[in-house]
Order: C-alpha cells, then structure tokens, then sequence
C-alpha cells in the first residue's frame, strides 16, 4: 500500500535543530565550511544572501546578531521561518524572499555572508528549480557572488565585512581583484581541502576550462578540492 508519510529530515549542528524541507539543501561540508569561518559579534547587524534551511542566520541570531536571512527559493524562505520559530530566535532574524540584495533595499549591516551557488554550468545546462538555485552558480561560477560583490559596499556599514565561500578553481586571485575592485580589503580567512563535489564530476571539461591557476589535475579524476573563505572589508 502507498504511504502518505514522507518522513521529517532533521539536521543538528551547533545545538540547533533544523527541519529541512523538500527542494531545500541539506547542510553540505561547504555549509560547515562556512559556517567555522564566520565570527559573529553580539549586537552587529547579520545579512545572510543564499539562506537555505537557515543555518548561518540562525547560528549569527543565537550568537545575538540581529539577522536578515534571504533566498530566492520560496521553499528555502519557508523551510529557514520554520527553523527560525523551532529555534526560538524569532525575535532576532527576519527571513525575505527575493534576489540577491532586492529584499534588503536601503539596509546596511555589519556583516554580510554568503556560501552562493558557485558551480560552473555549462551554457545549456541551466535549470530553474530549487536544487539548480543552490549550486548553478551560471557559466563562470561567479554569477551570484559578482554581484553579491559589486552591492557589497552599498550595503555595508564603515568598517564591515562581506564574508563568502569559493571553490578554489573560481581562482582565488580573481576573488581578490574583485573585492578590490570595489573598494573592499581583500583576505583569505579559511582554507580547506574537501572531497570534489559529485555534481563537479559532470561538468569536469567545462570546470577544466576556466581552472587557470592549475587547482586540479589535468587528467584523470579529482578526488580533492581546496576551498577557502574570502572576506572583503569596507574602510572605516
Ligand atoms: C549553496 S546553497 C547554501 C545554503 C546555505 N546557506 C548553506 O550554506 O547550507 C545556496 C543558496 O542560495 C540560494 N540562492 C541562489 N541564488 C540566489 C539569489 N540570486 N539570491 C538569493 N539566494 C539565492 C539558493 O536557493 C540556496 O539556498
């Protein structure tokens, strides 16, 4: 007989509990990754871009930041309010659907963290469903974290950080121009080498094709990658 009951995915870290819905990402070690790097000082002003089922938001609200937490995917926004509520941090972060910096209009903040869909994506292989949003970082990789970047100092208050993760193959001295570029002082605060993601086996000749500092082997298959947590910080 066909059951009805799908079952409840639940995710614990860090004493917290996160119930994690249908479309919505599990927590992956770049999550984890993440998540280490990021120092959250009591009382700052917290904006995560990309929330997903909440973690960072929740982790910055427990650690008394006043968060905003925002993804593109409805479901996301829905499934971080849930984590949000079970987690009784409702009083300190805010969960808004939209694009990028477009829910947060005007607002500017201490902090701003994203770990953004940053897989390279063939020209074709574009999908418009919740789990292409979490890793489809478009042709490049970049396509979300430039821009995240480029509203970055618009956005941050005197002295503020923008925190986000990269493959190493998105090359770290392209992250460091670009931070530079709009006027913030680039830093590596993290490195890890992890397991190569799976969905990256699929797209090896295209991640090939823009690995210009060498991070993977030429033939054969990787079975590592380094990551590492880039933060940009806005002058006094
Ligand atoms: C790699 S997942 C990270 C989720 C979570 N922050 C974590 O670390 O586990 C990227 C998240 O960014 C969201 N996202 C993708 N494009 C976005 C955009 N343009 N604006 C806001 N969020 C976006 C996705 O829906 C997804 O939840």
């Amino acid at each position: 007989m066909a059951s009805t009951d799908d079952g409840v995915l639940l995710y614990v870290y860090q004493g917290a509990l996160f119930k994690i819905a249908d479309g919505v990402q599990v927590p992956k070690a770049g999550s984890l990754f993440f998540c280490r790097h990021l120092q959250f000082r009591p009382g700052e002003r917290v904006l995560e871009l990309g929330t997903g089922a909440g973690l960072a938001a929740i982790l910055a609200a427990k650690a008394g930041c006043r968060v905003v937490a925002t993804d593109v995917v409805p479901e996301a926004v829905e499934c971080a309010r849930e984590n949000v509520l079970i987690n009784g941090v409702a009083d300190r972060v805010e969960v808004r659907l939209g694009d990028c910096y477009e829910p947060v209009k005007g607002m500017t903040f201490d902090l701003i963290c994203t770990n953004p869909p940053q897989m390279p994506t063939p020209p074709g292989r574009e999908r418009e469903d919740p789990v292409a949003a979490a890793d489809n970082g478009g042709v490049d990789g970049w396509e979300v974290l430039d821009r995240a970047i480029q509203g970055a100092p618009g956005h941050l208050a005197p002295g503020g950080r923008l925190v986000f993760t990269i493959f190493a193959f998105l090359s770290q001295k392209a992250a460091m121009a670009k931070l530079e570029a709009v006027g913030l002082s680039p830093r590596i605060i993290g490195r890890e080498v992890q397991a190569f993601p799976r969905i990256g086996y699929e797209r090896l000749d295209h991640i090939r094709s823009l690995d210009t500092e060498g991070t993977l082997p030429r033939t054969g298959l990787p079975k590592t990658i380094e990551r590492f947590v880039v933060q940009g910080t806005q002058p006094p």
